[in-house]
Parts: C-alpha cells; structure tokens; sequence
C-alpha cells in the first residue's frame, strides 16, 4: 500500500520522548492534565468493579504511552498492544523490560491506584501491566487488515487519541471502526477516547492534522459501523489557553458493543 502524506508525516517526524513531554511528563496542568483526569476516571468506571472484563484485550494505536491501560490490566488475561510507528514501539518494549531511558508513568500509575483506594500498590500494578502485556504489534488503520498476523478473536478493544490521526474524512472513520469490529468476539466492547473539533495538534514545531468529530459525528458513525452504543461521555474543554497545542474544544469517550448476532436485513 502506498504511504499516504500523513503516514509519512508522522513516520518521519512523531517524536515519542517529545509527545511525553509535551503532553504526559509528572506535573502537566492545562489541556494534558484534562485529558488524562477525563480519559483515566472513565477507564476506572469501565473496567472497575462490576464492569468490563474478559480474556483478551487490544490497544490499538498505544503510541509510547501505556497509562490507558492501568485500569484494564486488572480485570483481563492478555492485552495485545500496538501502534504504527517503530519509535513508538520500541519506547512501549523500554518501559517493558525496565530500561532505565524508558518513560515514567508512575504519576499516572500512582493515580490510578488512588482511584482504586490503594496507591501503595503502583508497583505491583506496574507489574501486572508488564505480564499481562503478551505483544507490542504493529497496526496500521488503513491497511485492509490492521494487523498483518492473525489475531485472536477479543473480548475488548481500546484506542485513545488514534483513530483521527489517519483519517481524511468520516468515511475513513467510520470503515476504521468496520475493520475494528472484525476482531472483537460477538459481543465484544469497543471503548474510543478522544478529543472533540479538533483539526491540528503540536508536538514542538510539527503540526499533526486531524479529523475534527463532533459528538453527533461520533455517535452516527458508530450507529453506522454497526455496534450497539452503551455509553456516551464528553466533556467541554475548560483551559481557554493553550490552543498553540491543540484546538480541540472538549472529550469524548465512547463504549459500544459488537452485537451478539448478526443482523439480518
Ligand atoms: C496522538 S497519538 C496517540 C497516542 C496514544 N494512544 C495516546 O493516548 O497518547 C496518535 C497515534 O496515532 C498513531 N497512528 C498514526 N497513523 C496511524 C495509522 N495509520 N494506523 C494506526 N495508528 C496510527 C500514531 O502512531 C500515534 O501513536
């Protein structure tokens, strides 16, 4: 497959240390803090008690970051994470084998043990994530399959600020989602996160486009796609400033279901 624009864009110039810096290293406020306030309180409530669980979860686009998935590793088998770009996956096998030059999720660690009522365990969860994470896969959203080995049949797939960054239109968006499906058990779940109206982000000097959604947008390519929606959240952005990083105006996170049957027509 011919490499697109974007695609090269962000094989030549996605800096994952810068991306860390910019928008996850300890004590980030603004836009960042928002995010990860919104998108780790929701992950809480989905996979906490009495919610979400099951034998194989897929984190498709992970980028280097693993915070997304401090909540999950509790309550599934194997997690099989992955993103397209090499930089990114090595950074993700780093903070497996405990590189020292890995990057430092313990504020988010220790955060989510405090959601969970015990922070003096963010060790032990590190360690849970690091065995329960069986592979670190390459992913591409617009290939015809996004994975190019066969994979097992999940019971959950997750994705955070992904699936708009390969995305011209909300065609793409909505054919991503199609091929999503074809790898989640019947009855599967889906959970999306995202940023709402948002046409560019920065990482330093390079500007990265993206499909601006709205929440109906979302909500209808969903329907079209072919799931059943469990839950729709956002949240209006509050940090008026800082629209040279980004001008996404809010936050949505998304939970929806493969059905259990296909539907006849
Ligand atoms: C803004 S980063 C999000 C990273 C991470 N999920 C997070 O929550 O911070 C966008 C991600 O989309 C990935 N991406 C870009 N093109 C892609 C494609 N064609 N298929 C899958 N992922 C892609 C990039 O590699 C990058 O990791």
């Amino acid at each position: 497959m011919e490499t697109s624009n974007t695609a090269q864009m962000y094989i030549n110039e996605f800096d994952p240390v810068n991306y860390y810096q910019t928008y996850y290293s300890s004590g980030k406020g603004g836009i960042a803090r928002e995010w990860t306030d919104f998108a780790l309180q929701n992950l809480h409530e989905i996979f906490g008690s009495g919610g979400v669980k099951g034998d194989i979860l897929i984190d498709f686009g992970a980028g280097p970051t693993i915070y997304q998935l401090l909540s999950a590793c509790e309550v599934f088998n194997s997690i099989i994470t992955s993103d397209f770009l090499e930089q990114n996956r090595e950074q993700l096998e780093k903070w497996l084998k405990k590189d020292p030059a890995a990057l430092d999720w313990t504020h988010f660690t220790k955060y989510v043990c405090e959601l969970e009522g015990n922070r003096d365990t963010w060790e032990k969860k590190e360690e849970t994530l690091r065995r329960k994470i069986t592979k670190v896969l390459k992913c591409d959203a617009l290939a015809e399959k996004p994975f190019d080995v066969p994979m097992p049949a999940a019971d959950c797939l997750i994705s955070c600020l992904c699936l708009e960054s390969p995305c011209q239109d909300l065609e793409a968006y909505i054919n991503i989602l199609k091929k999503l499906k074809e790898l989640l058990k019947p009855g599967g779940h889906i959970i999306i996160q995202s940023i709402l109206n948002c046409s560019y982000y920065h990482i330093g000097n390079s500007c990265f486009p993206h499909l601006s959604l709205s929440k109906d947008d979302v909500e209808k390519s969903f329907k079209e796609a072919g799931y059943e929606i469990v839950n729709i959240k956002v949240l209006q952005r509050s940090v008026i400033s800082e629209m040279e990083k980004s001008d996404s105006n809010g936050y949505y996170s998304i939970h929806a279901r493969k059905p259990q049957r296909v539907r006849l027509h």
